[in-house]
């Protein structure tokens, strides 16, 4: 068993995600490579030090410039607000380290481009965590759709659906509120919750060609956390798009964080010619699937459990019928990149893919702004 020795930036919610999947990695995976948890960084030290001691970390950094060159780090784990992600990236490539980066990869494409290139030119292992393409039942939504089940796709729809921010009187900016903040988070809701839906979008149905999209922002001011003053909101709470696929298809999505009564409805749908498939993350287990086969008094959608040895990652974990959840999708990922590592063929997200969705984000954003048509760009 080889050592992989893990370097963490941030602790917080992605930080405990991660520290899961690393801890737990052989004990379901069959992989030569055992996570060691080695260092976590972060700027308050007894902060740090607590979450080391709780979840194992060998030691705690409080520079992350320390932690991305020291010799006794593999992998950098970017867990920090978006606005970091590109300087530590580029500088754990720099120093020859496999970089695992949360999503988005950065906050515009223009930001993520120097950061493929830097992970391409020191020909360092990356990934980024768009971790739903690996909850079971999206996985298998995949292979239905490569095995041709669907036929001709020609609408994909998909919601981001939270009400976290409806009170005027939620401020942003600062350690725990850093996504309302533009300067720190980049965008809103797009970036936030609506990359996610674009990557599994992409991933099922191809690239996103073109988008004209609606942002709005309801609370115009906020008081900020560092300034203490009350300054103008940057980013979108709410936005819609609407794309062209390029293999014809129609593409709808919509996020916000006003849905009264949503806390994570995170749903999608894609209709084919020879059937549908549909997902919902608060009944995560399940994939919903109609197959066409001519009109029939026995017509109807049948709802898979997605729990069997043969659905994606499923023979790793429990007997047939007993589910797995949220934190699973992590060590799916996880174990992905780290196959990846050992037969060659590099786990997906990587850098320059996940910089596909970016450049979608930044056509949505530029579509609201000017309320035109954009093309995104995607590599097809
Ligand atoms: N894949 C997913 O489903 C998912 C879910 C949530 C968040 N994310 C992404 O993960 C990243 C982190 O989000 P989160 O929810 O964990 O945020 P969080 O606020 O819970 O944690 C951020 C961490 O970064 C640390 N940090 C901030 N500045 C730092 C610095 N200069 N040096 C070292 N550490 C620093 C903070 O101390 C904190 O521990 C974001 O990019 C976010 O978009 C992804």
């Amino acid at each position: 068993m080889k050592e992989l020795r893990i370097g963490m930036v941030g602790y917080g919610f992605m930080g405990r995600a991660h520290s899961n999947a690393y801890k737990r990695l052989t004990d379901f995976f069959p992989v030569r490579h055992k996570p060691v948890l080695k260092a976590v960084c972060a700027r308050d030290a007894a902060k740090a030090k607590a979450f080391a001691d709780n979840w194992g970390y060998e030691r705690v950094e409080t520079d992350w410039r320390k932690l991305v060159s020291a010799g006794d780090i593999d992998a950098v784990d970017i867990c920090t607000p978006n606005d970091l992600h590109q300087e530590i990236a580029i500088a754990a490539a720099k120093a020859g380290k496999m970089i695992l980066c949360e999503k988005p990869l950065a906050r515009t494409a223009a930001e993520a481009e120097p950061m493929v290139k830097a992970v391409e030119e020191a020909k360092v292992p990356n990934m980024v965590w768009y971790n739903y393409r690996r909850v079971p039942a999206i996985s298998l939504a995949k292979q239905l759709i490569d095995e041709g089940r669907l036929g001709r796709t020609f609408h994909f729809r998909a919601n981001f659906l939270q009400d976290w921010t409806i009170a005027p009187d939620v401020p942003q900016g600062g350690a725990a509120l850093w996504r309302l903040d533009a300067k720190a988070a980049g965008s809103g809701v797009t970036g936030d919750l609506l990359a996610h839906n674009i990557d599994t979008a992409m991933w099922l149905n191809g690239p996103i060609t073109r988008v004209t999209a609606k942002t709005e922002t309801f609370v115009k001011e906020r008081m900020h956390n560092l300034t203490g003053k009350v300054e103008p909101v940057g980013i979108d709470d709410a936005c819609l798009f609407i794309c062209e696929f390029a293999n014809g298809s129609l593409g709808l999505f919509e996020s916000t964080r006003y849905a009264r009564g949503h806390k994570a409805l995170k749903t999608f749908e894609v209709n084919g010619a020879g059937g549908s498939v549909r997902f919902d993350l608060e009944e995560m287990e399940y994939l919903d699937y109609f197959e066409y086969k001519g009109e029939s008094h026995v017509r109807g959608w049948r709802r898979i459990h997605v729990t069997n040895g043969e659905h994606p990652y499923m023979n790793r974990y429990w007997v047939p019928g007993l589910v797995i959840g949220y934190e699973h999708s992590f060590l799916n990922a996880l174990a992905d990149f780290v196959t990846g590592l050992e037969t060659g063929t590099p786990a997906q997200p990587d850098f320059r893919n996940a910089l596909q969705t970016q450049k979608v984000c930044d056509a949505v954003l530029e579509s609201a702004r000017t309320g035109a048509w954009v093309a995104t760009g995607v590599a097809l």
